[in-house]
């Protein structure tokens, strides 16, 4: 057991890196890598949590959520940076842990990775359904409630699932994860255009509804801007402001993806700071203009519904809009889905290439060259969990996941700089170890905050993956073979 601990080296990483992805070229400029990052992060984070978080636990003041938010993910984002261009692996915090913490904590962070991708594909599968079924409406098709929502919610007050009278099965969430799966399976690419057109299309449509809402704004919404705590830990006040923090995380997830295009970045050491941090900032600016707005418009109370934007457009009475802006809410969902299912496989790839998971989850399909069991096997898992769950149970586990993966991360940066002060970093993150520092507490004091059944769910989910190594990983994986 002694491989255990033992780290992949750097060398190794990388000769891995060239084999895999021989032949990327290095084509992307600081202006592509933003719009990546800004096609991976807007969706369901802004498109519906927004109206929940600020509903449930934070009021107008769902802008200082936004901002704590963002400054663990500069923290994580400049992080990511480092470790991309100095392991351009097609990068995640899984591999970063094998070079740096060894197998066992690589593996713990593949498996909490996968609350990261299979549960946020799933949660904005969800958002989705909203916004479908809200555009049907528009068309007089009337998807009946108990199909379009989860039988299942979460109360926060006594900690305990309730069935809700509103569902059996959200039966449009579980169509559009089969329709990508199948695209994925059988090999869409998603171009640098096609994401190019989505981005653009998702901005417009969130300008729009900044720009025709800012008219409609009652200040008399916006007070009390911090709405006093109910008594219960989380519910409004400044708990209120630092559990929405860390629920509205959610919406800065995907940043993570500039971070995996190192390899094909033109100018790395200049140009993959930009991507993050540009994209970041453009979405942070985007989001608190978008909350001012809607909190503006609509009393924050009414917010908790699945398609908040559009129910904001309605109030304004500017009916002629709404159509579009929920049409555009769709399209942006669908692309964020598809690069999250697309995202989960490629890490079971890279597992199951190291022996910690069995061959079938690297197989690749003949035909169409795509890793298609685990595309499949990511597919089912997702639509079940799109089926049978409400987004507010399944994006706190995602933030909560997510939160953790991303101050391992700083904590790798930590690391490596004291481990490997030698090996080339074509971008070193700026004022370290202070900005790994304070990433490592920001993330870990958010999540502090996110509610019980999160991190009962999160210590569950740790524990079978904890089981899965034992029997499994520990034995077949590469790193111990190879020392024998
Ligand atoms: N940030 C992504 C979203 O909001 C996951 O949908």
């Amino acid at each position: 057991m002694k491989h255990l601990f033992q780290t992949k080296s750097l060398a190794q990483l990388t000769a891995e890196a060239s084999s895999q992805e021989h032949g990327m070229k290095r084509e992307l400029t600081a202006a592509n890598l933003i719009f990546l990052g800004i096609g991976a992060i807007i969706g369901a984070g802004i498109f519906v949590l927004t109206g929940e978080v600020a509903a449930n636990y934070t009021g107008p003041a769902i802008i200082i959520s936004f901002l704590i938010a963002a400054l663990a993910c500069a923290c994580a984002g400049l992080c990511y940076a480092e470790l991309a261009s100095m392991i351009p692996v097609s990068g995640s915090a899984y591999t970063y842990a094998y070079a740096t913490v060894g197998e066992f904590f690589a593996w713990i962070i593949g498996w909490d990775l996968i609350i990261e991708y299979l549960f946020a594909a799933s949660s904005v599968a969800v958002g989705w359904s909203g916004y479908m079924v809200s555009v049907l409406k528009g068309f007089d098709i009337h998807f009946p409630e108990e199909f379009s929502n989860a039988p299942m919610g979460y109360n926060d007050i006594t900690h305990s699932f309730e069935v809700t009278n509103a569902g059996i099965i959200n039966l449009p969430a579980m169509f559009i994860v089969i329709l990508l799966t199948i695209l994925l399976v059988v090999g869409v690419k998603e171009s640098a255009r096609f994401n190019n057109v989505i981005v653009i299309i998702k901005t417009f449509v969130i300008l729009c509804f900044i720009a025709s809402g800012v008219f409609y704004i009652s200040t008399a919404n916006w007070v009390p801007f911090i709405p006093e705590n109910t008594g219960t830990f989380g519910q409004f006040g400044w708990s209120g402001i630092f559990r929405g923090a860390a629920v509205i995380f959610f919406a800065y997830i995907g940043f993570d993806a500039v971070s995996t295009a190192a390899q094909e970045a033109k100018n790395p050491k200049r140009d993959l700071p930009i991507g993050i941090l540009g994209s970041l900032i453009i979405c942070t600016l985007l989001y608190i203009a978008v909350a001012l707005v809607i909190t503006g418009i609509v009393p924050y109370p009414q917010l908790g519904v699945p398609d908040p934007i559009a129910v904001g457009v309605d109030a304004t009475g500017l009916t002629w809009i709404s159509p579009m802006i929920k049409l555009g809410a769709v399209a942006g969902l669908s692309s964020v889905i598809l690069v999250l299912l697309m995202g989960q496989p490629r890490i079971f790839y890279t597992m199951s290439k190291d022996g910690l998971l069995p061959q079938a989850f690297s197989k690749i399909h003949h035909r169409f060259k795509t890793p298609y069991v685990s595309t499949i096997i990511v597919g089912v898992l997702a639509m079940a969990l799109s089926g049978f769950f409400p987004i507010g149970v399944l994006s706190k586990l995602v933030s909560l996941g997510t939160l953790l993966a991303f101050a391992a991360v700083c904590l790798a940066i930590l690391i490596l700089r004291k481990k490997h002060p030698e090996y080339p970093r074509h971008f070193r993150t700026p004022f370290s170890p202070y900005i790994p520092i304070l990433g490592i507490v920001s993330c870990l004091g958010v999540a502090t905050f996110l509610n019980m059944y999160a991190w009962i769910t999160m210590a569950v989910w740790l524990s079978i993956g904890l089981v899965v190594y034992f029997i499994y990983g520990a034995k077949h994986s590469k790193l111990k073979q190879s020392n024998n």
